[in-house]
Formats: structure tokens, sequence, C-alpha cells
């Protein structure tokens, strides 16, 4: 199996440093689209040619993340999800696409997207059915990972539909194993810690960052903010047990981000996408590139800074410092030094909120004397804050403030003659 050692000393400085999946792939959390959240399982080409899962909606999506910018902004992946594939498997027990809305199979499919530098996934279950009841690979973890292998796709998300928990404890490491066995790289995302509960004691992050490269800890995503509420709560409450569990090569994945469909307000797609930078969540936009608001890609998805805060390559995940029913404070060590610093306000009782705190908050581990912070959504000039001073900030309802804090001595600030700030 390729081996990467890419970034290996880096990551070894994380405290939080767990042994990874070995097979070199989703150092840093996976980008990219998948199908699921914006068109389920809509299979009906004749009523809805546009958005049934067909080759021509990835192919479309593919053209889109060329086109627009997103694999520029480091978008590469195209995910297909459950109801690809026809009902039966063939004569040699192999999974096929479906033959009307897949024509040219999926081996031309991936021709496609690669030809445009980018990478394709596909979706199996190892029950006997995935969870819209097409064949599940139960018995058939060898032919199919082969079988993907053969057609180059570059990473498979594993379901758990129709399988039990002893079942489960015997499936989700032997496809690890399988497709690994390919020899043919391919992120492996598992959803066994989901079907499990998301903690322990059934739930063993160590072994399961082993054998996947990111697993779905929770429930579904659904398009409203109560959803997005809810996930980030469930990270928060439960950090003790996740943050260990991150890293590069394995991702806890709160889900898709749902930003630019019908149910989230601009600062609400705002606030998801900075959380999950934040949670070095993978970062899987589900939304239909053809028509998103120009203005919520170019201003969330294509935001800089948020996207260097989820790709750091530290790979640490942001734990939660403080947090009420209004405000949540959260704060994710980067690399040198630097420290992302968000502030969710989840008040809409109708005005921009005001917040006030101070980096001695944070808790940072051996902290600097003074930092220049940056507001990474707002580009506002970045100004020098000491542990103690206060900062002051105002968000709008359910918003987010986010700042990458990064570490100045004074003396440097000096010489080089950005501030002049006074020490007592
Ligand atoms: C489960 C998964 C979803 C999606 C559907 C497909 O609910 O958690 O992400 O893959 O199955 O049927």
């Amino acid at each position: 199996m390729m081996k990467t050692y890419i970034l290996l000393s880096l990551c070894c400085l994380s405290a939080h440093f767990v042994s990874a999946y070995d097979n070199g792939v989703a150092r840093t959390p996976p980008m990219g689209w998948l199908a699921w959240e914006r068109f389920r399982c809509a299979t009906d080409c004749d009523s809805a040619p546009d958005s049934c899962i067909s080759e021509k909606l990835f192919m479309e999506m593919a053209d889109r993340m060329v086109e627009d910018g997103w694999k520029d902004h480091g978008y590469t992946m195209i995910n297909i999800d459950d109801c690809w594939s026809e009902k039966q498997r063939n004569a040699n027990h192999e999974l096929e696409p479906n033959h009307t809305r897949f024509p040219n199979g999926i081996p031309a499919l991936v021709d496609y997207v690669h030809s445009k530098g980018l990478k394709l996934g596909i979706y199996a279950d190892m029950g006997k059915l995935t969870c819209a009841g097409y064949p599940g690979t139960m018995g058939y973890e060898k032919i199919d990972s082969q079988t993907f292998a053969k057609w180059k796709v570059d990473m498979v998300k594993y379901d758990g539909c129709s399988s039990n928990s002893s079942e489960q404890a015997v499936g989700y490491p032997l496809m690890s194993k399988e497709l690994n066995a390919t020899g043919h790289p391919m992120i492996y995302s598992c959803e066994w810690p989901l079907y499990q509960g998301g903690l322990p004691p059934k739930v063993n992050y160590t072994y399961v960052k082993e054998i996947c490269n990111m697993w779905r800890n929770y429930g579904d995503i659904d398009d409203n903010f109560d959803s997005v509420k809810n996930i980030i709560q469930w990270w928060g409450d439960h950090q003790d047990v996740l943050i260990p569990a991150a890293g590069p090569g394995g991702w806890n994945d709160p889900d898709m981000l749902i930003g630019g469909d019908f149910g989230l307000s601009f600062d609400e797609a705002r606030m998801q996408f900075g959380m999950w930078a934040m949670l070095a969540a993978p970062m899987l936009v589900s939304v239909d590139l053809r028509t998103i608001d120009p203005r919520v890609r170019e201003e969330i998805y294509f935001k800089r800074g948020v996207i260097e805060v989820s790709q750091d390559p530290l790979g640490v995940q942001a734990r939660r410092v403080k947090g009420d029913n209004n405000y949540q404070l959260w704060v994710k060590s980067l690399i040198g030094g630097d420290q992302a610093v968000a502030i969710m306000s989840t008040r809409t009782d109708g005005f921009p909120a005001p917040y006030v705190f101070s980096l001695a908050e944070l808790n940072i581990e051996n902290p600097a004397d003074t930092y220049m912070l940056t507001d990474i959504f707002d580009d506002e000039q970045a100004k020098p804050y000491s542990l103690t001073d206060l900062i002051h900030t105002v968000i709008n309802p359910n918003g987010i403030r986010m700042f990458r804090a990064i570490p100045y001595k004074t003396s440097t600030l000096v010489e080089e003659n950005i501030i002049e700030i006074d020490i007592l």
C-alpha cells in the first residue's frame, strides 16, 4: 500500500495524535461535493432530468467545480451517494450502475472527473441493503473493493443500514482491509460510530481511526438551522471523546455543508462553514452548484482564511471553552502557535449582539504575550491584543465571528513599525 510521509513530522507535533489508517490519504479534511442532502434518491429522470441521480448530474457538478472556481479553492471530491446502482448484482456478483441513469458506466464518469483534475467518490453499505434498498456489500466485500479499485474511484462512503452491531464490528474492519488490499488508495468514510450511538464504550475511536479516514458520529443533517445547531452542540458536549480521535488521516464527520440550499440564512450558512472549519470536519458541500447564490459561494465557501483554518496541517479539532444558550466560544490550535477563535451567537432577538472576551479565556497552552487578531470573514485590519485585553465584538443573530490570532512579540511589532502598543 502506498505510504505518504508528508506532514508526518507536523502531525506528530500534535498532542492529540492518534495513529491513523495508513493509506496515505485525507491528511487534511477532504473537500468537495456530496449528492445526498440536496438530491437524495431521485431516480425518475423522465420527470426530473436535471436533479435525478445520474451521470449527467455528477458531470455537471464537476463542470461547475472547475468553471466556478471551487477547484481552485481546494474542493476536489465529487461524491455519489445512495441509489446509483442496479437493484441486482450481475452474473459475477458485481455491482453495476443503473444502466439508464449511468449509460456510460462508472469508469467513464471517473475518467471525466479525473480529466478535470477532480476525484470521484462512491457509496456502498455494509449491510444486506443500502438505506434506500439497493444491494448491500455484506458478503461481497472483496468483490466490491476490487470493483471500486478497478473503476479507480477515490473514496468510498460505507453506510450501515440493514446490519446489526455485531455484523458491523466485523464488516467495517473487513471492508477497510479489502480496500487496502487492492493497492489503490481510496478515502474510507465509515458510518460505524453513528450506528453505535457515537460514544464509548460502544465506540472505540482509537480503533475507528486505525481503520477509517473519516466517520459519521451523529445523525443525518437536514436542511434547517436546528439540525446544524444540534450537531454543533453534540460536538461541544462530547469534545473530550471526539478531539483526541481527530487528526491527519482520520476525521470526525458532522455531515454535509448545506448553506446555499433552502434552509439557512446567510449568517447561518456562514456559521456552519466556519464551525466545520473549526471542527476539522470534511467539507463536503451538498448544494446545487448550478444555481447556488454567488454571494454564498464567494463570501462563504471561498473564504480563504476559513479554508486555511479547515486545512491546517496540524489537524486539531476545536475545543468549546465557554458556552451558554446564547453564545459559544471555541478555539482551535493551528500551525506555528496560531489560534483560530470562533464566537457563535444563537441569539435571535433581533439585533447584532455585543460579545466581549479576552484571549486569556481560551486557555492556550504556552501562550504568547500578544497576538495580532484578524477577522477572518470580515477581513478587518489586524489589531494587537494582550492576553487580558478585552476584545469587543458584535455578532449577527445566528451568526459567527471568526479570528485568526497570530503570536507577536512586542519587539517585532515595533521593529516592523506595524504598531506601537503600551505594555504595562
Ligand atoms: C443514511 C446516511 C446518509 C445517506 C443515506 C442514503 O441515512 O447516513 O448520509 O447516505 O443513508 O440512503
